[in-house]
């Protein structure tokens, strides 16, 4: 039970600090606070911690948005994104286009390696960050520590595990059906994106200060 509370709630504060950062129009902060709501108490989170219920909905709904271990889990929750630009790893790749797995973090690898002949075809490619306002070809948040991984479910529902390498980076081959979903998972916790999306190229909209309405870099949970 307490596992998917700190789960559900972790996804409401995220959402809260984005809302300030963007200062949406209050009706839209009424839908998206009330989507969050249904993902928080709906099952979608409960259920990734499958086995603590049988009837996840209802029960852990509740308790995951009861108001007081929302507020408590807040202070213990990971990075907002109303926070400065900066290389937190202080490390920057700097060998040009030569291939390789730590190339470029951060940039839109899809969108450069689709324009090379020698560059190979990704499906799924990105870069996680320990903050949500780091510059292109700064080192990411090293997944061979922290163990992330990205996780993408495709619209017919095919569950995909990519590693994150030691800059930050992923990627895939494999084939998905459009739209997938997709979030950044480290043991039991969790950032999830609400949309769906129809291209892999993560960074093409989580850029240092967010394209598309994304609120900027792919953040550690
Ligand atoms: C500005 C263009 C550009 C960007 C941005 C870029 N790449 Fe590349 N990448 C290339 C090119 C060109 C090659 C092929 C180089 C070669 O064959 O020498 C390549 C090759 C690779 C390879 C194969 C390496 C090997 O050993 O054969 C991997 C893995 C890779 N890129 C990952 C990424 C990832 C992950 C990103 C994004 C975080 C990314 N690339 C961003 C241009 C780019
Ligand atoms: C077309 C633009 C776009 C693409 C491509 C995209 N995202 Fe997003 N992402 C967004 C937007 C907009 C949001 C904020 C709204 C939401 O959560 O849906 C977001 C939010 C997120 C969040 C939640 C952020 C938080 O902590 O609240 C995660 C995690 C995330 N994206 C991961 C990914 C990953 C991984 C990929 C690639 C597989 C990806 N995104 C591709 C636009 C995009």
């Amino acid at each position: 039970m307490r596992p998917a509370v700190v789960l559900a709630s972790g996804y409401a504060v995220i959402d809260e600090r984005r809302l300030n950062k963007h200062t949406l129009a209050p009706s839209l902060i009424a839908l998206v606070s009330a989507l969050a709501a249904a993902a928080a108490c709906g099952g979608t989170s409960v259920t990734t911690v499958s086995g603590t219920t049988a009837d996840g909905g209802t029960d852990d709904g509740s308790a995951a948005c009861d108001p007081a271990p929302c507020a408590t889990d807040d202070a213990g929750a990971g990075a907002g994104f109303d926070t400065p630009t900066i290389c937190t790893s202080g490390k920057n790749w700097s060998r040009g286009d030569l291939g390789s797995a730590s190339m470029h973090p951060g940039r839109a690898c899809i969108t450069c390696h689709d324009q090379s002949i020698q560059a190979p075809s990704f499906t799924i490619a990105g870069t996680v960050f320990p903050t949500a306002h780091e510059p292109d070809d700064c080192n990411g948040a090293s997944g061979t520590t922290s163990g992330a991984q990205i996780v993408i479910t495709d619209a017919n529902g095919k569950v995909t595990k990519i590693a994150v390498n030691s800059v930050g980076s992923f990627y895939s081959q494999g084939s998905f059906a459009l739209p997938f979903r997709a979030k950044v998972v480290v043991g039991t916790r969790e950032r999830a994106m609400f949309a769906s999306q129809k291209t892999g190229d993560c960074n093409a909209c989580h850029t240092e200060t967010g394209d598309n309405s994304a609120p900027g870099r792919i953040v550690l949970p």
